[in-house]
């Protein structure tokens, strides 16, 4: 029986996947490094310096640690200019829904984001009470695909590893939920090791959930 569901942000409640994409984008650009939507796959569910650290392994480029904190946070101040006018309305189809049937259900539920912008965004798609617990990004050892922050997401909602479910748009993510030993969803066609693949947020329904999970 599913006791907590665990979500990624970025890719699955809201669309802000895309916005890393287009901050990491323009940075490359200044870096002169080339850069697509295909090695961007690679960053994707990846926390801000070890992107970082990809993309100049990528361009053969060597930086300091003072100038990689400067392009660290450079690419951030891209993110959050794009960020900072989002609303309920960027919500990805039937997410909150989806959210608010596990609540009803008395499922609890946790945030598990590797971005430390996470809190400032679920505030502004006004979703803070749908989540029981939120992971600090800050805090974490190691990034996905580590099972770290899913681990302790269940620890947060006091449910063992076994009863939640984890949901990710990023191969990373759902090797991390993988490793936890939780079900896995995966949003977008092309995940391996899910146990569930739905095409879009808009085929997440508890029923099928619930059905599916074991
Ligand atoms: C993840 C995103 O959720 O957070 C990554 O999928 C991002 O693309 C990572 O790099 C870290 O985010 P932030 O906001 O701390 O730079
Ligand atoms: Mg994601």
């Amino acid at each position: 029986e599913i006791r907590g569901v665990l979500f990624d942000l970025d890719g699955v409640i809201t669309d802000t996947a895309e916005y890393h994409f287009e901050a990491w984008k323009k940075l490359a650009e200044e870096l002169d490094i080339p850069f697509d939507r295909e090695f961007n796959e690679r960053l994707k569910g990846v926390g801000r310096m070890e992107s970082l650290e990809l993309i100049l392994t990528h361009g053969e480029k060597e930086l300091s640690e003072t100038e990689k904190d400067y392009f660290a946070s450079k690419k951030n101040d891209h993110y959050k200019t794009m960020i900072a006018n989002i609303t309920p309305n960027d919500l990805l189809p039937g997410i909150l829904e989806f959210m608010e049937e596990i609540k009803e259900a008395g499922i609890k539920t946790a945030l598990a984001s590797s971005s430390k912008n996470a809190q400032v965004v679920i505030e502004r798609l006004e979703i803070t009470h749908l989540l029981d617990e939120v992971v600090d990004a800050a805090k974490l050892e190691r990034g996905k695909p580590d099972p770290e922050i899913f681990l302790k997401a269940a620890e947060q909602i006091n449910e063992p590893a076994t009863a939640c479910a984890g949901v990710e748009d990023a191969q990373a993510g759902v090797d991390a939920i993988k490793e936890a030993g939780m079900f896995a969803v995966g949003v977008g066609s092309y995940l391996k090791k899910a146990d569930w693949i739905v095409e879009d947020t808009s085929q997440l329904k508890l029923k099928t959930l619930q059905a599916k999970f074991q």
